[in-house]
């Protein structure tokens, strides 16, 4: 549960008795290993096979062990010893505690699994085998693929331990929304393994193979020893922007995804609460040390943070939250650099003072209005000083705390207790993590403070029609850039559309987001890759369903948290899943053993001596969205319509100068011989690029840009109203990029074809033409109509459209609503119409129009009319040509 997402899928080996260095070939010979591994939508389902013989001419013990995931739970196991079956059967963990008595009574391990590092468990099972006798094992397991730092990660750890004539890994990803990137990367791969290796990648679907023959796994050509042993790993994202997320649906059930791009960041004030007491000293201090240090530097300059470090006492570094300035910064890295370990641990009283820190702050009105605080605890052992009784310190933070700041609590090494780190982060909107004594610990502190750096948006809701049941969690309090939202649940059979709504908070802005999807064509996604896995949606619920009730019940009270685990049960029952509440009893030939999932808590070298309230102890990771990517910078301007700002290109007709000059019917730029010819500039497009909507009767004028032009076009600048509109005039004749720029707020808005790109506070949000959504902020209401249109209403009520059009290829249509309101000063191609604008010598189909003293040729025109869904050219306009 702990780090990167990922799965993995591995592993494993036989062999007996390994002490015989001379013996080349095993007894127990492992003749074909396969690790199949099926990733639906982030779902992932691997089956392990391996086959095996005793080549022995008397019976021997074969091992068969794989490494999985912590993060994933078995759902099957099974041997085949010489044609006859012996299934797993997965329990109740209560009633296989028989079993597990007898297995320990006869003096064999504890169970089946233990833990295995920091991502794996190990599962182990040994049978004894007659000579010639063959053994197929087979083991099964499942997860849901979790986003942490803008990737997913599928871990397959390789260690067969000898040579295996038919080996391989096969693993297939589909991922609907699009692969955005993949790569694949492993610790034994040399040139010859290199070539066992095959990676195709399409738009959705990917396929990694790798299948070395025995010639190509050996350390040296005749060597009987293997290369194989390490670990492969896949990263890979998915496409996305600021659409209403992502929709599956299988069977009945769906799941949405939802994690948008590049969101403007909210400022945050952290605590950091370093534990300095004796038992941190030495090498964990110097890591801690060293990872402040880094993270410090890594703080935003709109960042607001203290550090409070305590043993028996407890120290604030400054009286206040401080900003990230660099200044500050730097004299906090100096303070961390005098900071040294000994004495008690008083936690309580640490987290009290960052508390109290946090509300003078708030209180004082230092921190910013919009911003996200939060605590970060790192200890590496149990309370000594002051309270020491950890029901009480539980409670006494959370009645101090009561939801106002997340508190995130990193255990350092295995002298702490997980269980109560845990219920307190649970208990108080974040989640805890273990961090591992080794020379990686100041990464690991570094990583997961940049899981957390980056939090993007506030009180999500995600909403869904009545009828949808049996829903996992869908409001968070906050989402971090690099994560990811989950939610799933069960449709109504008869629903042909599944509207879905998302509402959160953003910086800036209120988002809300909304689509329709159509139910048949999301089934029909999967229709023809029934063989990828059917039913995903469905056990990807039941997945998140189970590890959200568990997740709930540790900070639950007694009776709740018993209505939790019975329907956490109920589920891991129905569904097959080895959770901290059941077990698998594997059947041997001669015995029965239990196969339990070993929790967090479990390698503890301290006494657990905290009382639990619940009959059971589990530790699972929290299945929340909380991790994310802290970009290398804060997200900056998206490539839009960059350059210099356009030096008002329209300019020749604009100007004072060219109309004195140019007499009753000289209009600069236009030909004047043959005004009324409709091709005169075999431009051929029945589309305007402009309508100006006449403010009496139903009138309007159409303007056609004819040219090339290598820069941005001033399309409307009003200086008063601090509104700027520009455009690229592409060679396909159409506009296919506008740049939007307010002064107040200040604003600016990217819009191509492809996406919507706002940049806001120095940060950038990219937003989608797939889903209704709206952006409300003060001063400007942004709102986008599914694959329609993007409105911008901003002060006086002047009110900005673009026609989102696909026919007859995809181009933007821009006008100005009702409420045009500009002021005098208003330029620019399409500008000057605003203002001062009026007709003379109108006679039958043409006219003079006179815009801010410039003098137009006019004629009377049948147009399409982009701002209607109209197939006809029956917009009658008057119709004006521009020359660049
Ligand atoms: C089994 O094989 C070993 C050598 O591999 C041999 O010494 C032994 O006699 C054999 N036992 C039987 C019963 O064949
Ligand atoms: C179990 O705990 C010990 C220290 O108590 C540690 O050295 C070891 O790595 C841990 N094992 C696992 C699998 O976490
Ligand atoms: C994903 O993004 C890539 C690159 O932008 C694009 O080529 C691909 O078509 C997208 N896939 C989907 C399914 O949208
Ligand atoms: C967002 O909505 C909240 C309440 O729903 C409101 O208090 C706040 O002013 C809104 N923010 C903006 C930027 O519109
Ligand atoms: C999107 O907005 C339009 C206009 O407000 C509305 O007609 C349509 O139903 C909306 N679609 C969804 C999915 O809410
Ligand atoms: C568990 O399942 C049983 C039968 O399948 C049912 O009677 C019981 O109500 C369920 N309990 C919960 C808490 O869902
Ligand atoms: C137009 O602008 C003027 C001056 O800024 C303002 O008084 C008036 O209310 C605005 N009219 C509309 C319709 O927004
Ligand atoms: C803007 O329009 C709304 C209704 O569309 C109206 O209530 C409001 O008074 C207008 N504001 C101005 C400044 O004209
Ligand atoms: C043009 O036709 C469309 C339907 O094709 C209709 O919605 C629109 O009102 C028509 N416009 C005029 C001016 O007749």
């Amino acid at each position: 549960m702990e780090w990167p997402v990922f799965v993995v899928c591995l592993v494993f080996n036989s062999l007996a008795v390994s002490a015989e260095p001379a013996v080349y070939k095993n007894p127990i010979e492992i003749y074909s290993l396969h690790v199949d591994c099926k990733v639906t939508s982030r779902f992932a389902h691997t089956v392990i096979t391996s086959r095996v013989v005793n080549r022995a001419n008397e019976s021997k013990e074969a091992l068969f062990e794989v490494e999985l995931p912590k993060t994933a739970f078995i759902t099957d196991f099974s041997m085949t010893i010489d044609g006859v079956s012996y299934p797993g059967i997965i329990k109740e963990k209560k009633s296989a505690q028989d079993q597990y008595d007898a297995a320990v009574s006869r003096g064999q391990s504890a169970g089946l699994v233990k833990s295995a590092g920091r991502k794996l468990e190990q599962f182990h099972v040994s049978v004894n085998v007659a000579p010639a006798a063959k053994v197929n094992f087979e083991l099964i397991y499942e997860e849901l693929l979790k986003r942490k730092l803008g990737k997913y990660e599928l871990l397959i750890k390789v260690k067969p331990k000898q040579l295996v004539n038919h080996f391989q890994i096969d693993t297939h990803i589909f991922e609907p929304q699009g692969i955005r990137f993949l790569e694949s990367q492993s610790t034994f791969m040399t040139n010859e393994l290199n070539d066992a290796l095959t990676k195709t990648q399409g738009d959705t679907k990917a396929h990694i193979s790798f299948k070395p023959t025995i010639n190509q796994q050996r350390k040296n050509p005749g060597s009987e020893e293997t290369l194989l042993d390490g670990d492969f790993v896949i990263r890979y994202d998915v496409n996305r922007s600021l659409a209403a997320g992502d929709v599956q649906i299988v069977n009945g059930y769906f799941v949405h995804y939802f994690a948008p791009n590049q969101m403007p960041a909210f400022p945050k004030n952290v605590i950091f609460v370093i534990d300095k007491s004796g038992s941190m000293s030495g090498k964990k201090i110097q890591q801690t040390r060293e990872a402040l240090e880094k993270i410090l530097e890594d703080l935003y300059p709109e960042d607001h943070f203290n550090l409070v470090v305590f043993s028996a006492r407890v120290a604030e570094w400054q009286p206040v939250l401080l900003k990230a300035t660099e200044e500050n910064v730097e004299r906090a890295k100096q303070y961390v650099r005098t900071i040294f370990a000994q004495g008690g641990t008083n936690i309580n009283g640490a987290l009290l003072t960052a508390m109290h820190s946090l509300d003078k702050a708030t209180s004082a009105e230092i921190l910013p209005e919009e911003s996200v605080s939060m605590i970060m605890l790192l200890t590496d052992g149990q309370p000594t000083v002051g309270e020491t009784d950890i029901a009480k310190i539980q409670e006494n933070i959370k009645g101090a705390n009561n939801g106002k700041y997340f508190l995130y609590c990193l255990g350092f090494g295995f002298d702490v207790s997980y269980s109560f780190l845990e219920k307190m982060a649970l208990d108080n909107g974040g989640i805890a993590r273990r961090i591992y004594e080794d020379s990686d610990a100041a990464l690991q502190l570094q990583g997961f403070y940049q899981e957390v750096a980056t939090p993007i948006l506030k009180g999500i809701e995600m909403k869904y029609p009545d009828h949808v049941q049996e829903i996992t969690q869908n409001t968070f309090n906050v989402l971090f850039d690099g994560s990811e939202i989950v939610v799933a649940g069960k449709l109504d059979n008869d629903i042909e559309v599944f509207p879905v709504n998302i509402k959160a908070q953003a910086n800036g802005f209120n988002l809300t987001l909304q689509k329709d999807e159509n139910v048949m064509e999301k089934e029909q996604v999967f229709q023809d890759l029934k063989y990828i896995f059917g039913k995903f949606t469905e056990r990807l619920w039941a997945y998140l369903t189970i590890q959200q009730l568990l997740e709930k019940s540790v900070s639950a009270k007694e009776q709740e948290q018993k209505s939790l685990e019975a329907q956490a049960l109920n589920l891991s029952l129905k569904f097959s899943f080895v959770t901290p509440l059941t077990s698998m009893v594997v059947t041997k030939p001669d015995a029965q053993e239990v196969a339990n999932k070993p929790t967090e808590a479990d390698n503890e070298s301290f006494e657990d001596d905290i009382p639990q309230s619940g009959a059971m102890m589990y530790q699972l990771q929290s299945s929340r969205s909380r991790s994310s990517k802290r970009p290398a910078s804060r997200p900056h301007g998206q490539p839009g319509l960059s350059g210099p700002p356009p030096e008002n290109p329209s300019h020749h007709m604009a100007s004072p100068y060219d109309y004195s000059y140019g007499g009753k019917h000289f209009v600069p730029g236009m030909r004047l011989s043959s005004p009324l010819r409709k091709n005169a500039n075999s431009v051929r497009i029945s589309h305007p690029h402009f309508i100006v909507q006449l403010p009496r009767g139903n009138d309007a004028i159409c303007l056609e840009v004819n040219g090339q032009s290598q820069t941005p076009l001033n399309l409307l600048s009003d200086p008063v109203k601090g509104i700027q509109v520009t455009g690229k005039l592409e060679t396909r004749k159409h506009f296919e990029q506008f740049e939007i720029v307010y002064q107040k707020p200040d604003v600016r808005i990217d819009v191509s074809t492809q996406e919507i790109v706002l940049h806001l506070n120095g940060n950038t949000a990219l937003l989608s033409w797939k889903s209704n959504a709206t952006f409300p902020m003060t001063g400007l209401n942004i709102a986008v109509e599914e694959e329609k249109s993007l409105s911008l209403m901003g002060a006086d009520n002047i009110s900005i459209k673009i026609s989102y059009v696909r026919l007859p290829e995809r181009f933007l249509g821009l006008y100005i609503t009702d409420g045009a309101n500009f002021s005098e000063q208003v330029t620019g191609l399409l500008g000057q119409f605003y203002s001062n604008t009026h007709f003379e010598g109108k006679h039958g189909d043409a006219s003079t129009i006179i815009a801010q003293g410039q003098r137009h040729m006019s004629t009377r025109q049948n147009k399409k009319d982009y701002r209607v869904e109209s197939s006809a050219d029956n917009l009658s306009c008057w119709l004006v040509k521009l020359k660049l």
